[in-house]
């Protein structure tokens, strides 16, 4: 059907970073129970962004009390130094920042030697070109659509151009590879998100912000599957 996007799998991650800390097991338990398919776990050092978070103990505490896959967003400076101090942990996909890294390909290498999945994201104003030549070797890039360092921001739309260009240069590649994005995304524009083609949604506040969790997921899942649905036609507004 013309203009209809092909259907792809997407998969909710909830960020941790807005959960309650104090009760990390029960609210990583609760979105589990929302059916959220990732758990994504912010990374910070204070270098690369200007706050700190945590590291390998807490990984491997959730790797103990949760079967879902743990999306490791490193917002750290020279993340080679700590690839196997995670990957121990638990971590099933390791994402560095192309800011933060010298020798992509052979961090993105390291990563996949380790049997975990390898991911790459790029800052709002970090142009595409700059890991385009890492598609034949990762599994999934991460558009950050707020300046990294805070969970709780406002979005910034400009990003879905780029997410748009990514989407095809990736169909263009017949390689799996996720597209994920990542700040400020909520219920009222996961759609457009979803549109411009994005695979995999982080929330934090979007989420844990929310009285109740399942029904959070729920109207993302609703409001994802919109971007999918056939466009309507002036006389199908009609007929309503
Ligand atoms: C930002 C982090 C995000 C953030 C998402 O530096 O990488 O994962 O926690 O939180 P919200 O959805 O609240 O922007
Ligand atoms: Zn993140």
């Amino acid at each position: 059907m013309a203009n209809q996007m092909a259907k792809r799998v997407t998969k909710i991650s909830p960020s941790i970073l807005s959960a309650d800390f104090s009760r990390l097991g029960e609210e990583v338990r609760a979105v589990e129970k929302a059916e959220a398919d990732y758990i994504h776990v912010d990374v910070m050092d204070g270098h690369f962004v200007p706050n700190l978070t945590i590291g390998p103990p807490v990984v491997k505490a959730l790797r103990r009390i949760t079967p879902l896959p743990l999306d490791v967003h490193l917002m750290i400076q020279r993340p080679d130094e700590f690839l196997t101090a995670f990957a121990e942990a638990g971590a099933s996909i390791l994402t560095v920042h192309v800011e933060a890294v010298v020798h992509l390909h052979r961090t993105l290498t390291e990563i996949r030697k380790m049997g975990v999945r390898a991911g790459v994201s790029l800052n709002p104003s970090t142009p595409l070109c700059l890991i385009e030549p890492a598609l034949d070797f990762v599994d999934l890039v991460l558009i950050m659509s707020v300046n990294p360092g805070f969970g709780g921001q406002e979005w910034i739309p400009q990003v879905l151009p780029k997410i748009k260009a990514l989407r095809r240069l990736i169909d263009g590649k017949k390689r799996e590879i996720e597209i994920e994005v990542d700040g400020g995304i909520k219920v009222d524009n996961i759609e457009l998100a979803a549109r411009a083609g994005a695979d995999v949604f982080v929330s934090g506040s979007g989420i844990f912000g929310t009285p109740d969790y399942a029904q959070t997921l729920k109207a993302m899942r609703e409001a994802i599957s919109k971007a999918y649905s056939p466009p309507r036609t002036q006389s199908s507004q009609r007929k309503k």
